[in-house]
């Protein structure tokens, strides 16, 4: 069966590309989408990918991954700052999960050096733009198979 993996994108990331270029650069958020998905096909590996501005329906989201998605990507935008919810959601799930982002949320502002969510996932990849996404799905491919050795 191949794997799939399910990339959350949340709030203001639909912007991309117009969004504060200085920091996220100039891709958009359909550009990562097909780099993403080119990507992971070479690996056979599916992803379904989404984004939302609401929280809550980040975790319905979450809720729906179930047994239909083997690894989990987020970036939880700023959500990632302040939501238990999301936290709380996360826990819930018993698969590999890979909190991302675009910047280097440590080489920021302050109120960005701290994520709610870390607690609940495998590890943090931020500071690589577009390749934040593809060491990710790199990244839940090596759980995986790590996991069947
Ligand atoms: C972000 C970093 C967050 O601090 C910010 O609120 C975002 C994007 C990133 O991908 O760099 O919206 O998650």
């Amino acid at each position: 069966m191949a794997l799939k993996i399910q990339i959350i994108n949340g709030p203001n990331l639909n912007l991309l590309g117009k969004r504060e270029p200085d920091i996220y650069g100039h891709i958009t958020l359909e550009q990562i989408q097909k780099e993403v998905e080119k990507h992971s096909q070479k690996k056979n590996i599916s992803v379904d990918f989404c984004q939302s501005n609401i929280e809550g329906e980040i975790v319905n989201k979450i809720q729906e991954i179930e047994d239909n998605a083997q690894g989990l990507i987020i970036n939880a935008a700023a959500f990632t700052h302040t939501s238990v919810a999301i936290l709380d959601a996360l826990n819930t799930l018993n698969i590999p999960k890979i909190e991302i982002h675009i910047s280097n949320i440590f080489a920021r502002e302050e109120f960005r050096h701290k994520s709610m969510i870390s607690k609940s996932v495998h590890g943090i990849i931020c500071g690589f733009g577009l390749n934040s996404y593809i060491l990710a799905v790199d990244a839940i491919e090596n759980i995986i198979k790590n996991e069947n050795r």
